[in-house]
């Protein structure tokens, strides 16, 4: 099934925004008999395959889930190699990611990152900043709870300080402290190896996503898998709550 070339009154326009929950690295791994961190990393291989798919695809942006601040409570082993698969990703391809004219934003807290990740993760940002191509947004160290509980905490600082009255606050201010301010929603949410739950990813901005489940396991997601998870959104039907 590929994307229908030609507009259909009865299908939903192309997704301007994207966002994946990369799941099922260590199944993917344990199916095979193979050590997790092997997962994880043919789950890089999954990531640069999407990248290129999303770029060729005109997508505005993609958005990866990569760490969430949940995954710490992980062995230690395993969130080393995570960390260290963020550093490799970066150094292995942003020139190229820049060369395709991607702009890269990493989302999340900066709290208990190493410092040359937080080193690289700046450059990578800084170096793309300005790129018109595909936005790319890597969340890392993000989880969606905390996320909403200080956009909160800033608001209720202005209001404690006389800046602001509680009845002005408005959903646009809350997006507005997040960090993905000046982003549009996703259009759709994809989760891969069978789970159907959010697991704490951009809890206010998916409010009206469109979320396709695909079973299979991260590391064998394939620009079809892409291209599948889209035709699917544009026959849904978005109603907004509306009729
Ligand atoms: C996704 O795969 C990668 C991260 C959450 C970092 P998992 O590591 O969660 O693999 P499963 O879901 O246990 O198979
Ligand atoms: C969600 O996957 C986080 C990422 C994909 C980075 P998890 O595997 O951590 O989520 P749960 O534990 O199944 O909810
Ligand atoms: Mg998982």
């Amino acid at each position: 099934m590929s994307i229908a070339s030609a507009p259909d009154p009865g299908l939903n326009p192309l997704p301007r925004h994207i966002a994946i929950i990369m799941d099922g690295n260590r199944r993917w791994a344990k199916a095979r008999m193979l050590p997790r961190t092997l997962g994880h990393r043919q789950g890089v291989n999954a990531v640069r395959e999407v990248v290129r798919a999303a770029g060729d695809m005109g997508l505005e942006v993609l958005t990866l889930y990569s760490f969430s601040s949940e995954n710490w409570n992980r062995p230690a082993d395993e969130v080393s190699d995570l960390m260290g698969l963020l550093r490799w990703y970066i150094r292995e391809d942003l020139a190229e990611l820049n060369r395709k004219g991607v702009r890269i934003r990493i989302i999340g807290s900066r709290d208990r990152v190493a410092p040359d990740i937080v080193a690289l993760i700046e450059e990578a940002e800084n170096l793309t900043n300005a790129n018109q191509g595909l936005t790319l947004i890597i969340a890392f160290n993000y989880g969606g709870q905390d996320e909403i509980l200080s956009a909160v905490r800033g608001l209720a600082r202005d209001v404690a300080e006389g800046r602001l009255r509680p009845d002005e606050i408005t959903k646009d201010m809350i997006a507005g402290r997040l960090s993905t301010a000046g982003i549009p929603d996703p259009d759709l949410v994809i989760r891969t190896s069978g789970e159907k739950r959010l697991s704490n990813f951009l809890l206010w901005q998916t409010a009206y996503a469109e979320l396709v489940f695909d079973d299979i396991f991260w590391p064998d997601f394939t620009k079809q898998s892409l291209l599948d998870a889209v035709a699917e959104y544009q026959r849904r039907h978005r109603r907004y709550g509306a009729s």
